[in-house]
């Protein structure tokens, strides 16, 4: 708890382009939980180095993202964006967590063996202990809620067990952390494959909408959507690349699936394809050009990564060093 206001944290990955299912499914429905939670929005650049990537690129895109949370509508005074990197309790702490974290529940992590096989020149020990790292950004803030998508799941529950072990020797020292089950956000799929999740890693550049595509290659890109040979828009199962197109309409107009289904009662896949493109353009439109201009401003945009990275590290600094005198670190001398 923070003033009275329960912690929630969450954390985004730099690499890769984002994608319309990074805004719909997490940032879009992040904007306005401030009023009821303290909340910790994390560019997590230190993950990213798990894999190698280019310096220059890297930079470019942390602060891009950092930009886009405050683009999308997150409030930087009543939130904490910042970047991992700048908070040097997360890389302490991690390193005390990998005390307490045993090789076999490491090895049993899906995206651990996942990631090794797709990177298989370049298996290190910091793509292995990832989900420590993790562990430490939730627990040094002493988070209740942790808003994460299915495949960052079985990461909060070794954060849980690893807290709950550390709790057990040393007494109450962490909060331990919930999945934040709120509005759902949407789960957006691939407009080339409607079985697969929309990932900013995605090879085939039509299966997935950037945020930051341009209005003509937002249309075409759902024009091209793949769907069915059923000719009637109905929502279920068997027609998923309709359903998907119906969700992310719903999603970005708040309208509910029934409404969305009447509204397109008797119309053609053409039609839906047409509407739900010029519906993401508009959304898009105004968030690119938000982003254009709060990259301009940069003395704004320094002063939040300034400010907010002495908050973050103002909460982060109160459990290391808690931490760091249960396990007989020597007091520090003033
Ligand atoms: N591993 C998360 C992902 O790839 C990103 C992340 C890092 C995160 N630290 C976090 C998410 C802490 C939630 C909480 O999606």
């Amino acid at each position: 708890m923070i003033d009275g206001k329960k912690v929630l944290f969450s954390g985004m990955q730099a690499t890769g382009n984002l994608t319309l299912g990074n805004y719909l499914g997490a940032l879009k429905n992040w904007v306005g939980l401030a009023d009821d939670y303290e909340c910790f929005y994390c560019v997590v650049d230190e993950h990213s180095i798990t894999v190698r990537q280019d310096p220059a690129t890297l930079r470019k895109r942390s602060r891009a993202l950092l930009i886009l949370y405050i683009a999308a509508g997150i409030d930087p005074k009543k939130n904490c964006i910042y970047y991992q990197s700048h908070v040097s309790a997360h890389a302490e702490l991690a390193w005390i967590l990998n005390c307490y974290t045993y090789m076999g529940e490491m090895n049993r992590m899906t995206q651990f063996k996942d990631k090794s096989a797709k990177h298989a020149d370049n298996i290190n020990v910091g793509l292995f202990s990832y989900p420590v790292l993790m562990a430490a950004d939730i627990l040094l803030y002493q988070t209740d809620l942790v808003p994460v998508g299915n495949d960052q799941l079985q990461h909060l529950e070794i954060c849980r067990d690893i807290a709950e072990r550390f709790n057990n020797i040393y007494g109450d020292v962490f909060t331990i952390p919930e999945p934040y089950i709120g509005k759902v956000g949407a789960r957006i799929m691939s407009l080339q494959n409607p079985e697969k999740k929309m990932s900013k890693s995605d090879e085939n550049p039509n299966a997935s909408v950037y945020l930051m595509d341009d209005r003509d290659t937002v249309i075409r890109k759902f024009r091209r959507a793949v769907t069915d040979s059923e000719g009637q828009i109905l929502y279920r199962d068997e027609q998923p690349g309709i359903r998907n197109l119906i969700d992310i309409y719903c999603a970005c107009t708040g309208k509910t699936k029934e409404a969305a289904l009447r509204e397109f009662d008797g119309r053609g896949y053409g039609d839906l394809k047409s509407a739900v493109g010029e519906t993401v353009a508009d959304l898009l439109t105004p968030l690119q050009a938000r982003c254009a201009e709060l990259t301009r401003d940069k003395e704004y945009i320094d002063g939040i990564i300034k400010d907010n990275a002495e908050k973050a590290s103002y909460f982060a600094g109160k459990t290391l060093r808690k931490v760091q005198r249960k396990i007989g670190f020597p007091d520090r001398v003033r």
